[in-house]
C-alpha cells in the first residue's frame, strides 16, 4: 500500500506505516491515533495495514489483531466482546460508537480511530473518565427510601411501572453520547451530560424511589441540567438506541410542573 500521508493542515504528527504481510490480496488501512504521555514527540497518526483473511469481522477484531500481531504497544480499552460493557467506545470514521459492534465492511476505505472526542487522553484510544464516572455518582444512582419494606415482600411494581424504567436502565455508561455533546465538550466541569442525566431520569420515573424531590433540587441547576440545548447528538450516537435527549426534555417538564 501506498505511504500513509496526513493532511498539510493536520496538528497531529504522522506517524509509523505498519505494512500487511507479503502476499496479503485483502488489506485494508486502519489509521489509529497515538499518544503516550511519557513520549514528547507525539501525539501521532499510525498506520497499519490489516489482512482482513485472517481478522474477524468488526473494527475491535482488527484492534486486537494489530496488537497481538503488529504493535503490541497500542493500548484500548475492551472487555465484552459484545456490546454490553461499554469499554470500547472511541470514535471510528468520525462517529461516537462501540469498536466490538462496528463491522468492518460497513466503513468505506481507510478506517480512522480516534479516541472519544474533547476527553483527556490516558494513552492511545483510553480516554480519563474519572470526571464522567464522578459525575455519574452525583445523581446517587441507587434506590432511595423513606418508608420500610413489606416485612414479607419486595417493594414490587406493576408491568407498566417497571416498563418506565426498563429503556433507561439499558444504558451502558459508554460515554458515546457525553463525548459526542457540544454542551458537554464546553462545559463538562459543570454540565452533568446525557449519561448521568439519563441515569438521573431513570431513578427520577422508579415508582418505588422516595427522593424525587430532592434529586430534581439537584438538578434544578442552569448548569447541571440546563445547558443541553437540545441539539440532538447525544441520541444519534447512542450504540444501544437510547433517547437520552428526550429523558433531559422530560427532566426539564418535571421541573416545570412542580414550579404550577
Ligand atoms: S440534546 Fe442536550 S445532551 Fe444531547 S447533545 Fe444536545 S445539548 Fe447535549
Ligand atoms: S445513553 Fe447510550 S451513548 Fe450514552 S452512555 Fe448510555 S449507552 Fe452510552
Ligand atoms: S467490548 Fe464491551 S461494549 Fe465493546
Amino acid at each position: 500500500m501506498a505511504q500513509f500521508r496526513l493532511p498539510p493542515n493536520s496538528r497531529i504528527k504522522q506517524g509509523r506505516t505498519h505494512q500487511a504481510p507479503a502476499g496479503a490480496t485483502n488489506v485494508r488501512r486502519f489509521v489509529v491515533y497515538r499518544y503516550d504521555p511519557h513520549d514528547g514527540s507525539n501525539p501521532t497518526l499510525d498506520a497499519y495495514d490489516v489482512d482482513l483473511d485472517s481478522c474477524g469481522p468488526m473494527v475491535l477484531d482488527a484492534l486486537i489483531k494489530i496488537k497481538n500481531e503488529i504493535d503490541a504497544t497500542l493500548t484500548f480499552r475492551r472487555s465484552c466482546r459484545e456490546g454490553i460493557c461499554g469499554s470500547c467506545a472511541m470514535n471510528i470514521d468520525g462517529v461516537n460508537t462501540l469498536a466490538c459492534i462496528q463491522a468492518i465492511e460497513d466503513i468505506k476505505g481507510e478506517i480512522k480511530i480516534y479516541p472519544l472526542p474533547h476527553m483527556a487522553i490516558v494513552k492511545d484510544l483510553v480516554p480519563d473518565l474519572t470526571n464522567f464516572y464522578a459525575q455519574y455518582a452525583s445523581i446517587k444512582p441507587w434506590l432511595q427510601t423513606r418508608t420500610p419494606a413489606p416485612p414479607d415482600s419486595e417493594r414490587l411494581q406493576s408491568k407498566e411501572e417497571q416498563e418506565l424504567i426498563d429503556t433507561p436502565s439499558a444504558c451502558i455508561l459508554c460515554a458515546c453520547c457525553s463525548t459526542s455533546c457540544p454542551s458537554y465538550w464546553w462545559n463538562s466541569d459543570r454540565y452533568l451530560g446525557p449519561a448521568a442525566l439519563l441515569a438521573a431520569y431513570r431513578w427520577l420515573v422508579d415508582t418505588r424511589d422516595e427522593a424525587t424531590g430532592e434529586r430534581l433540587d439537584q438538578l434544578e441547576d442552569p448548569f447541571r441540567l440546563y445547558r443541553c440545548h437540545t441539539i440532538m447528538n447525544c441520541t444519534n450516537a447512542c450504540p444501544k438506541d437510547l433517547n437520552p435527549a428526550r429523558a433531559i426534555g422530560e427532566i426539564k417538564q418535571m421541573l416545570a410542573l412542580r414550579r404550577l
